[in-house]
């Protein structure tokens, strides 16, 4: 792979027949989407949904643009966080679209991260049984991840994303200047994913990421790059099994541990991020790998000294307080996971860029291993 530095803009398309979309991912897009959407799409309406924290900074910037370009739009501010991917604000938000006389070749447009994609592309996806849908990530988690593959839905009592449908955008433009912005925090929760597309397949892309993440992090040129390569991953993968029913999966490389790691901490953000989990459950899926002699330790500690160089959590134990017992993880990994006859599905590796999927893992090795974790 050629990782050049160049400034400019990039352009990743993702080719699914008549779903076929482009991505845009460079600095100051937010000022030309007006432009952009009207370059695409026929209807000129929209419905803006965004959260409280998104708003005051990009919410006018996105409303001047559009009406520059003919657009007629609105908006609605939601409150931020991960509870806002519920039932009560999707009947709040598909209710606005309705009132705002959105029609089939309209827009829906999420401004914000994962949370507002999700939502709001579910709404998209509903309303008049779809209109169109814009997609304006401001995290690195949504650039690099959630704002691309079409995978919308809300959370409900009975777990995380148990209801919502498959509905591509028609457009991405990852403005890289809204991560300016962001928390270092939620910046670092991203990189996990960013890390994560290496390690699955694209070993010569975790060298890089080696040598460039302070520039990454810093904001330059490298940061395109990056979010492009990460993109263009996703993307590949998407094109290749749009539903998921085989290689997609490989993309939950670190999940099935995150995951159960999220559930034990209650989703508690100040805890636990969804990317923080994802680091350590990539730590873990290496060393499990390890212990199964599947790879060699060293790669762990590779990925493990990585991912603690740019200051992200890589052990159990770097959770603050309190977690369940080993046991109550085992539940929430067989509930994350289709279990059969006591086998476990998950991503396992022979060592950076070669993860791929076992469905016989059996239950108990996974419990004795977090068991030594834990005490580790
Ligand atoms: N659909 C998919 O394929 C997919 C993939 C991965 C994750 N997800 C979902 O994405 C969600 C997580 O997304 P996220 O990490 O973006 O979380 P998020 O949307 O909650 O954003 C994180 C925080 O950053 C704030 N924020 C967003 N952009 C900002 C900016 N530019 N400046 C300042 N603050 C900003 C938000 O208000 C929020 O407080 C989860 O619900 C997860 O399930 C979906
Ligand atoms: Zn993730």
């Amino acid at each position: 792979m050629n990782i050049s530095s160049r400034t400019t803009e990039r352009l990743v398309h993702v080719p699914l027949g008549d779903r076929a979309y482009d991505i845009l991912i460079g600095p100051g897009l937010i000022g030309r989407a007006g432009g952009e959407i009207t370059a695409r799409l026929k209807g000129r309406r929209a419905a803006i949904v965004t959260d409280e924290n998104v708003a005051p900074h990009y919410l006018e910037a996105l409303m001047d643009s559009l009406q520059t370009d003919g657009i007629e739009a609105v908006s609605l501010t939601l409150p931020a966080g991960e509870k806002t991917k519920s039932l009560e604000h999707l009947a709040t938000v598909t209710d606005m679209v309705l009132a705002a006389r959105i029609e089939r070749s309209d827009a829906v447009i999420a401004l914000g991260g994962g949370v507002i994609g999700d939502l709001a592309g579910f709404a998209a996806g509903i309303v008049r049984r779809g209109v169109r849908f814009v997609q304006i990530p401001t995290t690195l988690l949504s650039q690099v991840d959630s704002s691309v593959g079409g995978k919308t839905g809300i959370n409900t009592r009975h777990g995380k994303n148990l209801l919502g449908v498959f509905h591509q955008p028609d457009l991405v433009l990852a403005d890289t200047s809204t991560l300016d912005t962001l928390s270092e925090r939620e910046f670092r929760a991203g990189y996990a994913e960013v890390a994560k597309y290496g390690l699955i397949d694209k070993p010569e892309f975790f060298d890089w990421l080696e040598k460039n993440w302070r520039q990454v992090f810093a904001g330059g040129p490298e940061r395109i790059e990056a979010i492009a390569v990460s993109c263009q991953a996703k993307a590949d993968m998407v094109v290749e099994d749009e539903r998921e029913t085989g290689r997609r999966a490989l993309l939950n490389l670190g999940h099935t541990f995150g995951h159960a790691l999220e559930a034990a901490t209650q989703y508690d953000s100040a805890r636990l991020v969804h990317g923080e989990g994802v680091s350590i459950g990539m730590v873990l899926a290496h060393q499990f790998s390890a212990r199964l002699n599947l790879a060699s330790p060293d790669e762990a500690e590779r990925v493990e000294a990585h991912l603690r160089a740019v200051g992200l959590p890589t052990r159990i134990n770097d959770i603050a307080g309190e977690l369940p017992p080993t046991e109550r993880l085992i539940e929430a990994i067989a509930q994350d996971k289709k279990v059969k006859s006591g086998k476990l599905t998950f991503i396992l590796t022979h060592g950076v860029g070669e993860a791929f999927i076992a469905d016989d893992v059996p239950s108990s090795e996974v419990s004795s291993f977090l068991e030594s974790k834990r005490s580790a």
